[in-house]
C-alpha cells in the first residue's frame, strides 16, 4: 500500500486518457472520501453527480471548452465526469461566512475534491479537476437546478501506460512559508 507521502506525490492532474472503464466500485470509494471530508460547522454542503453515461459525459465534456478556451480539450477521453454541486449550508455557517467574509462553502469542496482525487490516485484512477467550464450549460445537461453552483468537475480515468509521474512545478518552499511572523518575499 502506497503511503500518503508517496500518493501526494503521485496525485496529478492526468490529462490523458486510455479507453478502459472505471468501475463504478472505485468512483464510489472517490465520492466516499468526498463524502467523509471535514467542512465548516460539519455542514457538508455538497451533491456529486456521477455522469458516466457515455453520451451524456461526452455532452458534458464538450462544455469544459470552446474555440477561445481550448486548454480542456482532452476532457472528452474522460469515461467519467463528476460534477461537485454546493448545496445549503447551516444558517450558523451562512452567517458566520458572511460575518467574517469568507466562503467556507468553496473551501470545503476544495478539501472535498482534493480527497476524492488522493482516493482516485490510490486506485490508479487519474484525475483532472476542472474549473473552467460553461456553468449553465453543465447544470442543464445535468437537471441541476439554475439557482444551485457547481464547484468544479473533476474528470476521471486511466491514464495510458506511458503516462509518466511528473516532477511537481511549484514555488520553492523558502517562498510560501515563514514561522511565527509574515515573512515572504522580503
Ligand atoms: C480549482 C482548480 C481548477 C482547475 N481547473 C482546471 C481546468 O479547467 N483545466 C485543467 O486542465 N486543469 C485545471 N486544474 C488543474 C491545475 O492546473 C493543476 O492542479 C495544477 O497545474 C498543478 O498540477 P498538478 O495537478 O498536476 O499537480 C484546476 C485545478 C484546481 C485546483
Amino acid at each position: 500500500m502506497k503511503s500518503f507521502a508517496d500518493l501526494i506525490r503521485e496525485r496529478q492532474s492526468v490529462r490523458r486518457f486510455d479507453d478502459r472503464p472505471v468501475s463504478e466500485e472505485i468512483v464510489r470509494a472517490c465520492i466516499e472520501a468526498a463524502r467523509l471530508s471535514p467542512s465548516a460547522s460539519n455542514a457538508q454542503p455538497w451533491s456529486f453527480i456521477v455522469v458516466n453515461e457515455p453520451e451524456l459525459t461526452k455532452q458534458v465534456a464538450h462544455a469544459t471548452f470552446d474555440k477561445l478556451v481550448p486548454f480542456n480539450k482532452f476532457v472528452p477521453q474522460a469515461p467519467v465526469i463528476v460534477a461537485f454541486v454546493i448545496e445549503k449550508t447551516k444558517t450558523i455557517t451562512r452567517l458566520g461566512g458572511a460575518i467574517k467574509d469568507r466562503d467556507f462553502q468553496w473551501c470545503d469542496h476544495g478539501i472535498a475534491a482534493a480527497h476524492f482525487c488522493l482516493m482516485a490516485a490510490e486506485q490508479g484512477v487519474g484525475t483532472c479537476m476542472l474549473g473552467w467550464f460553461n456553468e449553465k450549460k453543465v447544470k442543464k445537461l445535468l437537471a441541476i437546478p439554475r439557482k444551485k453552483r457547481i464547484s468544479m468537475l473533476i474528470a476521471m480515468g486511466y491514464p495510458p501506460d506511458d503516462y509518466h509521474i511528473r516532477e511537481k512545478i511549484r514555488k520553492p518552499s523558502e517562498a510560501v512559508l515563514s514561522f511565527n511572523k509574515y515573512d515572504i518575499g522580503r
